[in-house]
């Protein structure tokens, strides 16, 4: 089962592998025909273990001994990583009645054994009569199980005792799940470059619940830099949860549990599972994932059920990525970023009867979410009925909205578009994507921790009026995705802000206007400040302290009347008047300045910090909004009978990644100061590098 295909570079190709790995797998169950009572007692609860308890895994990590393959001790480390946090967060999510004492595997007699007794009449019926001489012990997907975790074996004569050949090992104490753990090259790995890891189930309890599964990771693939821990992790929740019970194979075998998981002796298997519908398409249709879905649809009631992704006739293992993209149990994987432990995934576990949900482990899903029966569709996907999906190809959002989009299908959309990651720098929320972007930058963007992707097709009129020569970027005519900070005030509604501009309120369904620009922005409508988490929620608190709002200075020269000179007095009222001059200029409020003064060769310098209860852009954007609109348009300001203007090839700016000018300005102590606040902005700057995990822009 289960091969999770991590699509690089937006090429939406290769075979779908889960089929192919599921097949090379036999299911095991405990050996009931030769099973004598003490084989049960591992297996079944003994009175007192009638309470769930969190799901205990344990992992076995084998280097593979695969021939000529050097030994990969990054990916080892990743992997591992990875395993060990997913385990303890399944801990959190699944809970099953404890296995009592040690917990053991069995053995296929197909493996062990050449030949059985065949005669119905005699005591050893089906029981080994002759051993296979080329037995090698057992395996899970090439990941070869100790002895010491297996039951033995025996050879029996027609009539009588057998012969044990090899006794039951130890078994592993403490745990309700065995996952076997390799890093390799596989050959399924050299074929498919976009997997990241495949896993399968090998075991099952008497009960049908998995007990043992090996994953497998595709070493050199998890080298990749656009992976991030996060994404892996995701990737092996991904494949963890289809070995313990999300696949194909297994959802034969799911449980009816009318009185809960304590009373397992009313369980039934159950009847149905999977089913088409009227349009041919394939549902899982157990109640919880009927109920959860239509209750993530705004369905009253519930509904026929969930619809599983199909390829080819084959086994499904994933949900319909038309409806429940973003899910965590789609076949498609588009990074940590964009991946939800949704609640129908939770609930096709409660529904498999063999586990014990916490439900409120379940991330909110917001594709869909609200709209209603008909939403996903193949007829009603593009019919512009919905804003989950689009038409053409253009450029927009991606629905969560940290990414800027463009208009794309793939084989598991059947034709409906949707907007996806663009394959390189689309995070708005990722600042160094902001460091491509020209020092011209006509549309007001701004790439920040609290960015997010925005329809508009604002264009600066400083730019449009000021620039002599024809602007390098075209107007934008028809809106598209563009980023710019935003904060929420309420549940549900939030302010934005553009480059240079004030907070504007934005009314989530409607566009607003820009005061400095042209156009439009569009406030999207039930995707953005959705938690009731007051007003200037954490998450989205506009500015907190960042390493650009330190300290900044700006500096003007004034040219004045000629020969007019001015007394101190004069100097402080002509710098107010600047400042003020300044303030609207800018378009902010006055608490990012301090200490403006004039020198008596007419140099105006302010710094520029914000204080607290300052809401606004941060410091270094504000400051090269200014810079930009004072060297297109100066500043005039008339003070007693003079008028003074600010000199554009006179204009310094400090600390604006730009020391060299900050030392031929300022004064010795000043450029102290600077130097230590640079060295604490490299510190800073190195440490937010190595915290901002890189998460694949995939499609
Ligand atoms: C259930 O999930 C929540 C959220 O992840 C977690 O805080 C809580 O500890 C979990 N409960 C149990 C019993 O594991
Ligand atoms: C199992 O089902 C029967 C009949 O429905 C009921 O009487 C009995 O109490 C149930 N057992 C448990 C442990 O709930
Ligand atoms: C922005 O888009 C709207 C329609 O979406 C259009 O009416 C308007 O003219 C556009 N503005 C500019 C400046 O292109």
């Amino acid at each position: 089962m289960k091969m999770w295909r991590l699509l690089l570079l937006g090429v939406a190709t290769g075979r779908c592998l889960h089929e192919e790995t599921q097949k090379s797998v036999r299911l095991l169950r405990p050996p009931f025909s030769q099973m004598p009572t003490h084989f049960r007692s591992s297996i079944l609860p003994l009175p007192g273990s009638h309470e769930p308890r969190p799901l205990r895994i344990q992992t076995y990590y084998s280097r593979a001994p695969v021939p000529g393959e050097a030994w990969d001790p990054e990916g080892e480390t990743r992997a591992l990583a990875a395993v060990t946090e997913t385990t303890r967060r399944i801990q959190g999510i699944l809970a099953v009645l404890p296995v009592q004492g040690p917990l053991l595997l069995s053995r296929d007699p197909a493996q062990y054994c050449h030949a059985v007794w065949g005669d119905p009449d005699t005591p050893n019926y089906q029981r080994c009569s002759i051993l296979n001489p080329g037995y090698k012990g057992e395996s899970c997907l090439g990941a070869k199980i100790p002895d010491a975790h297996l039951r033995g074996y025996s050879l029996w004569p027609e009539h009588g005792l057998p012969q044990l050949i090899q006794p039951d090992g130890p078994g592993v104490q403490n745990a309700d799940f065995l996952l076997y753990v390799q890093v390799a090259h596989t050959s399924k790995c050299h074929k498919e470059p976009s997997v990241i890891a495949y896993a399968a189930c090998c075991q099952l309890d008497s009960e049908d619940r998995p007990l043992a599964g090996t994953i497998v990771y595709c070493g050199q693939h998890l080298r990749s830099p656009t992976l991030s821990h996060d994404d892996i992790v995701m990737a092996t929740l991904h494949e963890l949860l289809h070995a313990l019970g999300f696949s194909g194979q297994l959802f034969k075998m799911w449980r009816d549990c009318p009185s809960g998981l304590s009373a397992r002796e009313n369980c039934s298997t159950r009847k149905q599972v999977t089913r088409r519908d009227e349009r041919g398409q394939l549902l899982l249709t157990t109640p919880a994932v009927s109920h959860s879905l239509a209750k993530h649809l705004g369905v009253p009631g519930t509904l026929q059920g969930a619809p599983l992704e199909e390829k080819q006739g084959s086994l499904s293992s994933h949900w319909e990525s038309r409806l429940l993209q973003g899910s965590i149990m789609t076949a498609t994987f588009h990074g940590a970023q964009h991946t939800r432990l949704d609640p129908v995934t939770l609930a096709a576990f409660e529904d498999s009867g063999w586990y014990q949900v916490n439900h409120s482990a379940a991330e909110e899903l917001l594709w869909g979410q609200g709209s209603g029966p008909d939403f996903g569709l193949v007829s009603t996907c593009r019919t512009g009925s919905s804003d989950f999906f689009c038409t053409g190809s253009g450029l927009g959002c991606h629905y969560l909205h940290l990414d800027k989009g463009s208009c794309d299908s793939d084989s598991t959309l059947e034709g409906c578009r949707i907007y996806k990651p663009l394959a390189k720098g689309s995070e708005c929320w990722k600042e160094e994507n902001g460091l491509h972007t020209r020092a011209e930058n006509p549309h007001g963007e701004i790439y920040h921790r609290h960015s997010r992707c925005f329809l508009a097709n604002l264009t600066s009129q400083v730019l449009s009026k000021h620039t002599s020569q024809p602007s390098t970027a075209p107007d934008l005519e028809d809106p598209t995705g563009c980023c710019y900070l935003h904060q929420c005030t309420h549940k549900g509604a939030y302010e934005v802000q553009v480059e240079g501009s004030p907070w504007i309120p934005c009314l989530p369904g409607k566009a607003v206007q820009i005061p400095g620009y042209d156009g439009l922005l569009y406030c999207p409508q039930g995707r953005l400040c959705l938690r009731d988490e007051g007003a200037r929620a954490a998450t989205s608190q506009p500015m907190s302290f960042t390493t650009q709002d330190l300290l900044s200075q700006l500096s003007l020269r004034l040219t004045g009347t000629p020969g007019h000179s001015l007394g101190k007095g004069q100097r402080e009222e002509l710098a107010e008047v600047v400042l003020q001059a300044l303030v609207m200029r800018a378009g902010t409020s006055r608490c990012y300045f301090h200490s403006p003064t004039i020198t008596t060769s007419l140099v105006f310098t302010v710094s520029m910090w914000k204080s607290p209860g300052c809401h606004g852009p941060s410091v270094a954007m504000l400051h090269r909004t200014l810079t930009l609109t004072l060297q297109m348009k100066p500043l005039q300001v008339h003070h007693g009978e003079a008028i003074f203007t600010t000199d554009y090839s006179k204009l310094w700016t400090s600390l604006d990644h730009n020391p060299s000018m900050t030392e031929l300005l300022l004064s010795t102590g000043f450029c102290l100061l600077v130097l230590i606040l640079v060295g604490a902005l490299g510190t800073l700057a190195y440490q937010k590098r190595a915290m901002l995990q890189v998460a694949p822009s995939t499609t």
